[in-house]
């Protein structure tokens, strides 16, 4: 049901503002970016929809179609629920715009949660966006990226990187959003003329992603430090062997090399090259299972059968821990090659597939 029919059965009136965002599948480049280094996110149709009316005192009144109703204050403590979001993106507004109160928000989503595709993300942006319009002010797709980010690390607690807000502000369908995370220039590159992304869910959700999460960003910014760079953006895998910490050395190596993956793999979907841009997917997975160490042993299961069931490339997406696995694949495949890895892995279920618009 649209947020607009759950707001108006929910508070018996219109609600003033509407807007969406869409979530986002990452092609390749994972947790490079809050190293400043480079990724590759395309969105996904799947979406977070939300419809405000406007209160008059400082009351956030909530209903969710996937978490139900919630009440609080506009400046209530973080509590875990989906309202810190809405806690977070009312503050920010109000930094702009100080006349900004309380608010009745529906929110619907056809989104998956603990996914890896960013349905928070999503919900950020598509905050913004109502909010922004609500207020009448003008906050540009890159501003609303930063804001969202903020929100993500002072209302729900993941020191995330602008990967997520930026593609899901920015994107187009059937692109992939090739972003420089150091100076957010960016360039959209048609997905593959006869090639897509299938989306597969592993059946498990994400476990202890954001404490997890929080540890590999410590971990990296630790070898930046040893390494006596920025970022590890600008270190190369010459300079491994000056960390004698196994584990932070096995981080930084996923880091380095990852960037130099999405760079090649930026080219070769320029270039049409769906088989080259599959092996760099596959070396990706195995350097996030042994030297990242983010996957988990169904998204591992998916990949290997991706891989016996002919994909050009298969590797897990988004954060990690659980969640989904992307894999790439020959448009006249697509279905016998889903139909044959559901089977060997029961408890996988297909999400949604990235594939060109036919007229781009
Ligand atoms: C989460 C974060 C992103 C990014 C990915 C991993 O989605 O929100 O910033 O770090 O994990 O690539």
């Amino acid at each position: 049901m649209s947020s607009s029919k759950i707001f108006q059965s929910y508070f018996h009136k219109d609600p003033t503002m509407t807007s969406s965002a869409h979530g986002r599948l990452n092609l390749i480049g994972e947790h490079t970016d809050y190293n400043n280094g480079f990724v590759l996110p395309s969105l996904i149709p799947q979406s977070i929809e939300v419809s405000i009316g406007v209160r008059e005192d400082d009351d956030i009144v909530g209903i969710s179609d996937k978490f139900g109703a919630l009440r609080s204050k506009t400046f209530s403590s973080n509590n875990g629920t989906w309202l810190d979001f809405v806690r977070g993106a009312i503050y920010f507004i109000q930094q702009l715009s100080p006349s900004m109160r309380g608010i009745d928000i529906a929110v619907s989503s056809t989104m998956p949660n603990d996914s890896g595709l960013s349905s928070s993300a999503a919900l950020e942006i598509a905050l913004l966006r109502t909010l922004a319009r609500l207020q009448g002010l003008s906050i540009s797709s890159y501003e609303m990226a930063k804001i969202g980010q903020q929100i993500e690390h002072q209302f729900a607690g993941t020191q995330c990187g602008i990967m997520d807000q930026m593609v899901s502000a920015n994107g187009q369908l059937g692109e992939a959003f090739f972003l420089d995370c150091e100076n957010l220039q960016s360039k959209s590159i048609p997905i593959f003329l006869n090639h897509s992304f299938v989306v597969i869910h592993c059946g498990s959700k994400r476990k202890l992603s954001q404490s997890k999460y929080n540890e590999r960003k410590n971990e990296s910014i630790t070898a930046s430090h040893i390494l006596n760079v920025p970022s590890l953006r600008h270190a190369s895998i010459n300079h491994l062997s000056q960390i004698q910490d196994p584990i932070i050395q096995k981080r930084a190596k996923h880091i380095i090399s990852e960037n130099d993956r999405v760079i090649k793999a930026s080219s070769y979907l320029e270039n049409n090259d769906a088989k080259s841009f599959g092996e760099l997917m596959f070396l990706s997975h195995h350097s996030m299972r042994d030297d990242y160490e983010i996957s988990s042993d169904e998204l591992n299961q998916i990949v290997e059968s991706a891989q016996k069931n002919d994909a050009l490339g298969a590797r897990l997406t988004g954060a990690g821990f659980g969640g989904c696995a992307v894999i790439l694949s020959h448009n006249d495949k697509i279905e016998s090659m889903k139909k044959s890895i559901l089977s060997e892995c029961p408890q996988a279920y297909w999400v949604t597939t990235i594939s060109r618009k036919l007229n781009s």
